[in-house]
C-alpha cells in the first residue's frame, strides 16, 4: 500500500487526472465527500488530502510515502525528501513585485527594505543569501498585493501566475525569484523500502508528464 499526499485543491484533481493517465485506478480520490483520507486496498493506494504546506510534512515523518506539492512549498517549507519530479503544471513565478516605479534598479536603492510575502524563508534565503541583503520582513497571510499599495511594505514577493492581480493593482514584477511547478516529493524511507512500488510509479509519472 502507498500513501500519498495532494495538495487539496486544483494541485490534487491535476494530480489524480495524470496519476489515471499513468494507468492507476483513482477512483477512490475522485470521491467528493469530506473524507481526508480515500483508500482503495484492491488498488493499493491510499490519499490523503492535506492543506498544501502541510504535505511536504506529512512526507518528512512518513505518514505519507509520496506527495504531490507545488515548489514554492517546498522552498518555504525546506523539508528532508526526495523531490524525483516536475509534473509541468501549477506553473507560476516566485517574483519582487513592486509599485512600477520601483522597476529598472530604483528597488536596489531603498536601504533597509520591508518586504511583506506570505513566503518569509524564501523571501531571506534570496535577499540574505542570494543579493546580500539584510531586510525587515513582513509575514502576511493572503492578498500580499495590499501591503505596498497601504504603505505597510516597499515590496512583495508572491506568486505571480496571470500577472492580473499586480496589473489591477499598479504592481509589477521586479525580480523573478524561482519558476514554480508541481512536483512530487517521496519519502527518503519509503524510497528504499517500498522501491518495488515506488520508483515504476515514478517512471510511468514521467512518461506521462513527457507526452503533456
Ligand atoms: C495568489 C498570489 C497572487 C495571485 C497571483 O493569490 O498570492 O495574489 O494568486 O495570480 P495572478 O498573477 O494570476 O493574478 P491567491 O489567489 O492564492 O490568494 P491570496 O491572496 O489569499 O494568497
Amino acid at each position: 500500500m502507498l500513501t500519498i499526499a495532494l495538495s487539496k485543491g486544483r494541485l490534487a484533481e491535476q494530480a489524480i487526472e495524470l496519476l489515471e493517465n499513468a494507468g492507476y485506478d483513482c477512483t477512490a480520490a475522485k470521491d467528493k465527500s469530506r473524507k481526508l483520507i480515500l483508500e482503495d486496498e484492491k488498488v493499493g493506494l491510499r490519499f490523503i488530502m492535506a492543506k498544501p504546506s502541510d504535505v511536504p510534512t506529512y512526507v518528512e515523518y512518513g505518514a505519507a510515502d509520496l506527495g504531490v506539492v507545488g515548489k514554492d512549498t517546498l522552498l518555504e517549507e525546506g523539508r528532508q525528501l526526495y523531490e524525483v519530479a516536475d509534473l509541468g503544471f501549477g506553473r507560476c513565478r516566485m517574483c519582487v513585485a513592486g509599485p512600477v516605479e520601483l522597476m529598472n534598479g530604483k528597488l536596489d536603492l531603498i536601504p533597509n527594505k520591508r518586504i511583506a510575502s506570505k513566503y518569509p524563508n524564501i523571501t531571506r534565503a534570496y535577499f540574505e543569501g542570494v543579493k546580500k541583503e539584510s531586510v525587515e520582513i513582513i509575514k502576511l497571510h493572503g492578498s500580499i498585493e495590499l501591503a505596498p499599495l497601504i504603505g505597510l511594505a516597499d515590496c512583495i514577493v508572491d506568486i505571480v501566475e496571470s500577472g492580473r492581480t499586480l496589473k489591477e493593482n499598479g504592481l509589477d514584477v521586479i525580480e523573478t525569484v524561482a519558476d514554480i511547478s508541481a512536483r512530487v516529493v517521496v519519502n527518503r524511507v519509503s524510497m528504499k523500502m517500498k522501491a518495488d512500488e515506488i520508483r515504476p510509479m515514478i517512471d510511468r509519472i514521467k512518461e506521462q508528464v513527457a507526452k503533456l
